[in-house]
């Protein structure tokens, strides 16, 4: 596990869009993982600012996104399908038909699930980029967790509900379930970044580069994976 430690937000979304490119350049048909959260915002605007600059394509790239809440309208300026196409999809040069996310609306959610793993075993992600939850949660996967879960449907936690209500009006509006790829589909990535930034990290991260492998802190399998790199400002690395 590689550790990046970056003096703020910029330059730790700098970090991490140079390992993306590098992927891109390397395949121009390579498949990305995605996340959502405002920690790779800034990773998303220096993808298409390269792209602006002609380096890079993504007419031949294909995505797969970790998670999304439940039942929310795709209008929904919460939903992660909106989050996905306004920082990234509608600002590229990529084929919305290569774009894929757990579709939190389907009647079936169980069958959606199975579907979302077929699919993402299938592509196998070139890269995939990650956010940490302040608890050590990746994608929707909450503490507990177990490492071989698949794609599943999540309650989520009384910790997630509240650190994600300041993007809705009122906590009340916070999905209390989402679907999210599992351990294993993350695991199965050829190469990971992550991304954190911020005070409220530095306990997540202090557990997932120096803590137990633990279900309890879901980011800490990491330390298994042969390819990973945790980018992060100073404030997230305080307790490194
Ligand atoms: C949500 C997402 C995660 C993300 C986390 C952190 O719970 N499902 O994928 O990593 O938030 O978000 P942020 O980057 O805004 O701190």
């Amino acid at each position: 596990m590689k550790v990046i430690i970056t003096k703020n937000y910029e330059e730790m979304s700098e970090k991490a869009y140079e390992i993306v490119r590098d992927v891109i350049k390397a395949n121009p048909n390579a498949v990305l993982g995605l996340a959502t959260g405002s920690s790779p915002i800034g990773l998303y605007d220096d993808l298409v600012k390269a792209y602006e600059r002609g380096e890079i394509s993504f007419k031949n790239i294909r995505t797969v996104n970790l998670d999304e809440y439940v039942g929310l309208d795709y209008s929904s300026d919460q939903s992660y399908v909106y989050f996905m196409r306004k920082n990234l999809f509608e600002r590229v040069d990529i084929d919305l038909a290569n774009t894929n996310l757990p579709d939190g609306k389907a009647k079936d959610l169980e069958a959606e699930c199975a579907r979302y793993t077929k699919l993402v075993e299938g592509m196998q992600q070139d890269v995939q980029v990650l956010g940490l939850g302040s608890n050590g949660h990746i994608a929707f996967n909450e503490p507990g967790t177990p490492f071989d879960s698949t794609t599943h449907v999540v309650k989520l936690t009384e910790s997630t509900i509240k650190d994600n209500s300041r993007l809705f009006k009122n906590i009340d509006e916070v999905p209390r379930s989402a679907l999210t790829m599992g351990i294993a589909n993350i695991m199965n990535a050829k190469k990971i970044v992550v991304v954190a930034n911020g005070a409220n990290k530095a306990d997540a991260i202090y557990k997932t580069v120096k803590g137990e492998i633990t279900e309890a802190v879901p980011a800490s399998i990491l330390q298994k994976h042969p390819d990973v790199t945790i980018v992060c400002d100073e404030l997230a690395a305080a307790k490194l």
